[in-house]
């Protein structure tokens, strides 16, 4: 009687793990190119799960290479500052799909409509623990609660739990530095 339940949810992850992320369909790099807010992310990382209650909103620009590689500029509100990274992701083959091989992180657009938001997926695979992430990034600063219950639903689909989410709150700490 107790074995049944957790034998369909072992089968559940089986076939969740099986099955392939989605990618936007006719994904448009052109389009999808500029400037995001995350506003939300979902990630079972360990460190993000530590650190997600303090969290803030990052920005984050990108631009693509005449080859096709997308180059993300970060913009990391902290307590005392702004962090900038550079990630660099080699176009898959699959257009809305990138690979950082050396850093063995998968992203992919799983959902955008390139005016107001984009759903992006990322796999990390370095480390002894790999983690994914979900993120909701908008054009504008805010999103409507329609798409965060979007975002919401959509956790789940990708193995994640929606206790793994942070709604990231705006911060000022970055956009100063933008002109
Ligand atoms: C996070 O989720 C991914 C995808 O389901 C999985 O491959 C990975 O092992 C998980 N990592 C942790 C730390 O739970």
């Amino acid at each position: 009687m107790v074995l049944l339940p957790s034998l369909a949810l072992a089968l559940l992850c089986l076939l969740r793990a099986g099955a392939e992320v989605p990618v936007q369909p006719g994904f448009s790099a052109e389009k999808f190119a500029g400037t995001w807010h995350v506003i939300a992310t979902a990630s079972n990382c360990s460190v993000f799960l530590k650190m997600k209650d303090g969290m803030k909103s990052s920005i984050t620009t990108v631009t693509f290479k005449p080859e096709g590689d997308l180059a993300m500029e970060i913009l990391w509100p902290l307590e005392d500052g702004c962090q900038k990274l550079e990630l660099l992701f080699e176009h898959s083959g699959q257009a809305g799909h990138y690979v950082a091989a050396q850093e063995k992180r998968d992203l992919r657009v799983v959902e955008t409509d390139y005016s107001c938001y984009a759903i992006v997926h990322q796999l990390q695979q370095r480390g002894h623990a790999p983690s994914a992430a979900l993120q909701l990034l908008v054009r504008g600063q805010d999103g409507s609660p329609q798409l965060l219950q979007k975002f919401e639903d959509l956790i789940p689909t990708v193995g994640l739990t929606k206790d793994m989410m942070a709604v990231l709150p705006k911060s000022d700490r970055c956009t100063k530095t933008i002109s």
